[in-house]
Parts: C-alpha cells; structure tokens; sequence
C-alpha cells in the first residue's frame, strides 16, 4: 500500500532490485546490498510495528534514571508512539520517507533505541534477521513483476 502510494520509491526499489539481482534468485550477498529496499522495510515498520507494545516486569526494585521502579511493577513501552514522536523523528515523524535510513538507525532519529520494531534487549525478536529475509526476499520476488497504484488519495496516517 505505501509503496503503491509512493511510486517514486516503487521505481527506486525495482531499479535497485534489477540492477543487484539481475533475474538470478537472491543470496546473503546480495540481499545485504538491498539498501534502499531495506529502507523502505524499515520505514514500514516504524510507520507500522506490527508489535505495538513490549512489556517489562522489574524482578527487583529498580531505579531507571529519576523513575523508581517496585519490585513486580510493570512496565509497558508502547512502540508505535516511540516511532512517531517528533522529538525523536523530526516534524515529519507520520510520513513515509525511507530516506531517515539512508544513514542507518542511528542516522534516522535523535534516540536510536527508540526504534524498537523487534523490541529491545536481552528478550527482543529472536526472528528478527529471519523475518527482515523473508520481507527482503518477498518483496524481491514481486517487485519487477509487479507494480501497483493507488487510484485515489487514500489516509495512511499511522493510528
Ligand atoms: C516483521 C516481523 C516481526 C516483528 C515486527 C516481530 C516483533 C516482535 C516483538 C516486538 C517481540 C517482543 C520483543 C520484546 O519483548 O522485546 C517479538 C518477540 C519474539 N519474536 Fe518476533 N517479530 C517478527 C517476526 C518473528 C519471526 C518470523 C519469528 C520466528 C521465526 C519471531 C519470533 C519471536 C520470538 C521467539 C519472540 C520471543 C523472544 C523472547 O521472549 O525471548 N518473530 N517479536
């Protein structure tokens, strides 16, 4: 839906897609050298986490900075609010512009571990590298075969 709300970055992943691929089916080379389709991946799940929150509970009484936290509080990190706040992201925090991560994570915000897509420490996603794969791969597939568009303005804003 974004790409096809977005044809320029549509065109650019295609291209990009064509130009490393060249019709012979992906490898770990040349997946890893997909970066403007991994941008776009990227854009879409800080746009759009699938996960919308992680939980924490503090098995001890724990200081986090100036918060003290009981033992068997909870703690709940709601992600998609972490990637639309404009303190973090910049004005243009509910638009679709893969190019924030031109420069990686730490390029793309002012908080790099505020993008929390997988989640975050010791218990985040352990099929976070297989999940990125299989999307990269997906999108590989469709991407010179396909196009798609969207014949009217539709609103995307994140919930
Ligand atoms: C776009 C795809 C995916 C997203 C956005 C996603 C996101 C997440 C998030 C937010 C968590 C919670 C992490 C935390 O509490 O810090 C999680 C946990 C987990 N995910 Fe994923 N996930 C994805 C795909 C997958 C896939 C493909 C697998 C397995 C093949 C997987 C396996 C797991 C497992 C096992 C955990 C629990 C880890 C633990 O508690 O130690 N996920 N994922």
């Amino acid at each position: 839906m974004l790409l096809a709300l977005h044809p320029d970055w549509q065109t650019r992943a295609r291209a990009e897609v064509v130009e490393i691929c060249g019709g012979r089916p992906p490898n770990a080379d040349s997946l890893n050298k997909l970066k403007t389709l991994t941008m776009i991946i990227q854009e879409t799940l800080r746009l759009y986490p699938p996960g919308l929150s992680v939980t924490r509970e503090a098995l001890q009484d724990t200081k986090l900075g100036d918060i003290y936290l009981p033992k068997g509080a909870n703690l709940f990190i709601p992600i998609s609010t972490l990637h639309h706040d404009i303190l973090i992201w910049g004005p243009d925090a509910d638009s679709f512009n893969p190019l924030r991560f031109a420069r990686g994570v730490s390029g793309a915000c002012h908080v790099p571990h505020a993008y929390v897509p997988f989640g975050v420490g010791a218990r985040s996603c352990l099929g976070q590298y297989f999940a990125m794969t299989e999307l990269k791969s997906c999108s590989l597939w469709c991407s010179p075969r396909s196009s798609s568009s969207c014949p009217r303005r539709i609103d995307t804003r994140p919930f």
